[in-house]
């Protein structure tokens, strides 16, 4: 294997942005050092070996048309490079740069100037102290979203809830597809429940993340991620936790996910990714803003009246066909739940959102959520705000089911929901305005799902024509 003759002198990278709160962020234009008159640099991926010392693999997210932020953890002692192929040829990488290492050996590498619509492969290599790569993490793939004006069918999964203590054997059947554009993980992606400290966070997203699943599916798309409550604990308060364990939750999130961090508000959690013009997400945040001392005021805030803003505009001006919310906690109406932990619980709230959207006519929009351990479709309400609109239900990947849901069977409200443990599929087409969904599931009890049992449990189209 060759990486050039010298490889201290032939490479000058362009460094676009600093070190971003706790975490070693650095951006590199691509373009920039493609224009570098020394490259093409050689280095396929069979002439260094994998490396234990990737226990969580590798991961890429929040991929715009020309960006891409890619993450490891690193265990080791020697320097580090990323290494970027273009998809069409895996002999010579268009890239090799040094990557530094934050505190707990988490790496965020924020790529620039990529080519819209393709598909890109990269690895991070340990080189020893010879500058000579020794070993390899696993190869990530990723595709870079389309040009804001490009009207292209899209596919993309979804999941929710994998509890610590099960294994998400789900994951590893979604991370053997190479059909999926990105995927959403709508929070509960791990149980990190009774962790106070920075190390005890820590610990548990390694355990989750150490597993086949995560590895499989991280490794395979870009993945779009929000929290829910057990990332921090089960159902907490923002306004009632202690500041410091909040906040070590808080981190612990952004060390283990690969999620491009505002420079104004570093712990800000809500954004939205464009992906051409077919398809926009709004990632919210619906757990960390919260006062539950104002449920059921006049004034009750679930979330801050800043992202409550942004999603309003955000949603007014998209120009995509297609706009899912990714709303860890559903907004629809259920039979069974108590309000309290909800959009239900702050209704101003809840019905300033759904009206907004229903008077604005705003077309395109599926709310996508989790939490509550089943898989459903249907209207967000049978009467009132939000009565045109539709929410669907994904995952859990690796929880308990929950019977609660069989009786929406019977419901005019809902379509079709399951307790089994299941991924989805959505597959968008622009054209028509349909969106085709598949939910792969495993047993029901996830400790005896088989990856050789996951099945296609349900199949349908949903339209999503003008309001
Ligand atoms: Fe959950």
């Amino acid at each position: 294997m060759t990486i050039g003759n010298n490889p201290k002198t032939r490479r000058q990278f362009l460094k676009t942005s600093a070190t971003v709160a706790a975490s070693a962020l650095v951006s590199y234009n691509v373009q920039a050092t493609l224009r570098d008159p020394l490259a093409p640099l050689s280095l396929t991926k069979d002439d260094v070996p994998e490396s234990d010392k990737f226990p969580l693999g590798v991961a890429c997210g929040d991929v715009t048309s020309s960006q891409a932020l890619l993450w490891t953890c690193y265990e080791g002692i020697y320097p580090l490079k990323l290494a970027l192929w273009h998809h069409k040829d895996l002999t010579k990488p268009i890239l090799l740069i040094n990557v530094a290492r934050a505190d707990g050996g988490f790496v965020h590498v924020d790529l620039n100037g990529l080519e819209a619509n393709q598909r890109y492969q990269y690895a991070f290599i340990e080189l020893n102290f010879n500058a000579k790569p020794v070993f390899r993490s696993r190869l990530g793939f990723f595709r870079v979203a389309p040009n804001a004006n490009d009207l292209v069918p899209l596919q993309i999964g979804a999941v929710c809830c994998t509890y610590n203590s099960f294994e998400p054997t789900i994951l590893e059947h979604a991370g053997e597809r190479q059909d999926l554009d990105f995927f959403l993980l709508l929070g509960d992606t791990s149980y990190n429940d009774g962790a106070e400290t920075l190390d005890e966070f820590r610990g548990k997203w390694a355990q989750n993340l150490s597993k086949d699943g995560y590895l499989a599916l991280r490794s395979a798309t870009s993945v779009t991620a929000t929290l829910d409550d057990h990332e921090v604990e089960n159902n907490f308060n923002p306004e009632t936790i202690e500041p410091d364990r909040l906040q070590a939750a808080k981190r612990a999130f952004f060390e283990n996910q690969p999620i491009r961090r505002s420079q104004e508000q570093p712990d800000r959690i809500w954004r939205k990714f464009r992906w051409g013009r077919t398809l926009e997400v709004f990632v919210l945040d619906c757990r960390t803003e919260r006062k539950p001392s104002t449920r059921n005021q006049k004034n009750a805030q679930y979330i801050s009246r800043a992202q409550m803003n942004w999603l309003k505009d955000s949603l007014s001006q998209s120009e995509a066909a297609f706009k899912i919310i990714m709303n860890s906690v559903p907004i629809s109406t259920f039979p069974f739940f108590s309000e309290s932990d909800r959009w239900e619980g702050y209704p101003n709230q809840r019905e300033e959102i759904l009206n907004f959207i229903d008077q604005e006519k705003i077309s395109g929009i599926l709310w996508v959520a989790g939490d509550f351990h089943f898989a459903s479709i249907g209207k967000v309400d049978k009467e009132g705000p939000g009565k045109k609109q539709q929410e669907i239900l994904v995952g859990p990947g690796a929880q308990f089911p929950n019977y609660l849901c069989l009786p929406l069977n019977l419901s005019s409200q809902f379509e079709w929901a399951s307790a089994r443990n299941n991924y989805v599929t959505l597959n968008f087409d622009p054209y028509k305005m349909n969106i085709e969904l598949v939910y792969h599931g495993g047993a029901e009890d996830p400790r005896l799902t088989r990856r050789g049992e996951i099945t296609e449990i349900y199949r349908t189209k949903i339209h999503l024509g003008k309001q």
